[in-house]
């Protein structure tokens, strides 16, 4: 995606930005104990020492304090990763500007003036520019430092001439100039990183959409070949079922009180029949392509409706019902039937869930936004369902949408999955979360119910037809 113009970070951002990554980067590479470059760091700093002055101890234990510094950079860097940089940078300037204080006659004259180098490029591989800057400015002014006891006849008898000033400002400006180009170098190398790293992320969610996508596809599939034996099947019962019915129904007619036996069975005959009439309406429900008549209306009604249908089938359950519904809900394009369907499967295995001893059930309605493929936010409603029944069990989690999953002794498990059906007609979702209530002080228990629909004003929702056909 392009970044438009009022998404661009500002120049100051990008620098606050370039800072951290570099901060943050640097702590990562430096996280490794002792890595190659430190050996040859240390090599470095051996060949100096091997140098004149030899004979001078000091010049020797600052290179050696100069080595044990570069080999606990990292460590220090992970135990505090905010200060630890600035610690170092401090302490290199530090230490070089002893070293410079004891490698020659006259300080300022030092050949070991480039030792500055040193705390330079470290600021520069730390922070951003404008703090290398800064750096780099302390390290010159500790190196200047040494004009001092140069200039006072007291202390020292030494001259300055013109090219010597000229020779001191083109040092000093080879230590910026080498800050500004290795800050440069790396502020750059860490933006390429965090960009790769942007784009890996990137592909990796547009890998797991595909993945989603593909399994969605997969599941249709199954569905739709399934819907289409259900079909087959269901429609040539139903005309037998019919005819048993009538028969049965004829034989109470018939025998009436002069058989009491056989009056009794054709009225299981009729009882059961009726049963699995019914069974067959489900499966042809799910069959069928459901036609689903968008209109945008205020989600509360249907779900109320649906409440009180299965509090009238449940007269007997002991279920206290709390309603949470949060003030100017937007409203959402909504096959009123179908999505009472749907609240009715899902309120009804609650009420089956919580059995004969009871439960609450908590319905809540609010208002919501959810990333959508196209990587905008999308403004919805979320309904959520929840139980205080014993919860659905991890390994069933996935598998309770597919057809005919069940682990009841009547059910045909095909609630939830015609659940999703009408869910994908309304471009909605569904999710199950882990847990609802936490029972008191023990585990979490109950089932919870997550639907998001996206409000009818959402660009997604107008792009629908008004009539749609749910396969
Ligand atoms: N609220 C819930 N609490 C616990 N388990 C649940 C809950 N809702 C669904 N389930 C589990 O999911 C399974 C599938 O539910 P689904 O509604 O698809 O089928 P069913 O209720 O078994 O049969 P039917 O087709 O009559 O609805 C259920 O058998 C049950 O094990
Ligand atoms: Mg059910």
């Amino acid at each position: 995606m392009q970044p438009t113009e009022r998404m661009r970070p500002s120049r100051k951002e990008r620098a606050r930005d370039d800072a951290a990554v570099v901060g943050s980067e640097m702590t990562e590479a430096k996280r490794r104990a002792v890595t190659w470059m430190d050996v040859i760091w240390l090599m470095f700093l051996a060949g100096l020492a091997l140098l004149p002055p030899v004979k001078e101890i000091h010049k020797q234990e600052i290179l050696l304090a100069f080595g044990l510094m570069q080999l606990a950079e990292g460590w220090l860097v992970r135990r505090i990763p905010r200060r630890g940089p600035a610690y170092i940078v401090l302490i290199k300037i530090g230490l070089a500007t002893l070293l410079i204080g004891h490698t020659g006659e006259i300080s300022i004259n030092s050949s070991y003036y480039p030792i500055y180098l040193l705390p330079v490029i470290t600021a520069a591989e730390y922070f951003g520019p404008w703090a290398t800057l800064a750096w780099t400015t302390l390290a010159s002014a500790a190196y200047c430092s040494y004009l001092y006891p140069a200039l006072n006849p007291e202390i020292l008898e030494f001259e300055i001439t013109p090219e010597s000033y000229f020779e001191l400002a083109i040092r000093v400006l080879f230590f910026f100039l080498a800050a500004m180009v290795v800050n440069r170098y790396v502020v750059e190398s860490r933006r390429q990183t965090k960009r790769y790293q942007e784009l890996a992320e990137t592909l990796a969610e547009t890998n797991r959409r595909l993945e989603q996508a593909q399994a969605e596809a997969r599941r249709s599939e199954r569905l739709a070949a399934l819907g289409q034996m259900s079909a087959g099947l269901a429609h040539e019962i139903r005309n037998p079922l019919g005819v048993i019915k009538g028969s049965a129904e004829m034989l109470t007619q018939k025998l009436g009180e002069s058989n009491p036996l056989a009056s009794e069975l054709a009225g299981y005959i009729s009882s059961e029949t009726n049963r699995l009439s019914a069974l067959v309406t489900r499966f042809l429900d799910f069959a069928r392509p459901l036609h689903a008549d968008l209109t945008p209306q205020d989600i509360t009604s249907v779900l109320d409706r649906a409440l009180n249908d299965v509090a009238k089938a449940c007269k007997d359950a002991a279920v206290r019902v709390e309603r949470d519904y949060a003030p100017n809900l937007p409203p959402v394009a909504l096959d009123e039937s179908l999505c009472e369907q749907a609240f009715v499967n899902i309120v009804q295995n609650a009420y089956d869930a919580m059995g004969a001893n009871g439960g609450l059930l908590r319905v809540k309605v609010g208002k919501s936004r959810v990333a959508a493929r196209d990587g905008n936010n999308t403004g919805g409603v979320e309904v959520r369902i929840e139980d205080t029944g014993p919860g659905i069990p991890a390994e069933l989690r996935e598998q309770i949408f597919n057809p005919f999953v069940t682990t009841k002794k009547s059910g045909v498990g095909l609630g939830l999955s015609i659940v999703s059906k009408i869910m994908d007609g309304h471009h909605a979702s569904i999710r199950i979360e882990a847990a609802g209530a936490p029972a008191s002080g023990g585990a979490a228990i109950g089932a919870s119910f997550v639907m998001f629909f996206p409000a009818a004003s959402e660009k997604a929702a107008f792009d629908e037809p008004a009539h749609l056909v749910i396969s």
